[in-house]
């Protein structure tokens, strides 16, 4: 049995009622806590243009950012789904910039279930900066 973060869970749960979603009616809420402790929320903006739109973990991550931390020590996504939704593949690879491989990744549905899996569950084999060694 998993106890998300009641914090992380209630700052992604509020965000998620924010979400712009007109076109999937699919509203995301993604909560991020830093290393320095503070929480940083992101919710899905779509558009019309729909390739245009970003995700809840994007728009964590750009407030993280903003708020001049890059390191995330957790993150939770809550969807209203069937089952807890796994972040789409270019939000595992914005995920991989900020946070270590251990990271836990707690997926969360609005009635209640949770899956808890870390960073390297969600992209093994990650492309990173090593890979660019002979690069000069
Ligand atoms: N979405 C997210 O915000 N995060 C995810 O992890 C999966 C999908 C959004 C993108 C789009 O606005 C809507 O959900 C349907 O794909």
């Amino acid at each position: 049995m998993i106890n998300p973060d009641p914090a992380l869970l209630q700052a992604a749960s509020e965000v998620r009622l924010k979400a712009y979603a007109p076109y999937s009616k699919f509203p995301v809420g993604a909560a991020i806590r830093t290393l320095s402790g503070k929480i940083f929320v992101g919710c899905n903006v779509e558009n019309v243009a729909y390739p245009e739109g970003t995700c809840a973990e994007a728009g964590a991550i750009a407030a993280m950012i903003a708020g001049g931390e890059v390191q995330i020590a957790e993150i939770l996504v809550i969807a209203d789904s069937p089952e807890p939704i796994p972040p789409c593949g270019g939000c595992r690879q914005k995920i991989a910039e900020f946070a270590g491989q251990g990271v836990p990744v707690t997926l969360c549905t609005t009635d209640g279930k949770a899956r808890d899996l870390t960073v390297a569950d969600l992209l093994p084999g990650a492309f990173d900066s090593h890979h660019m060694d002979r690069a000069k």
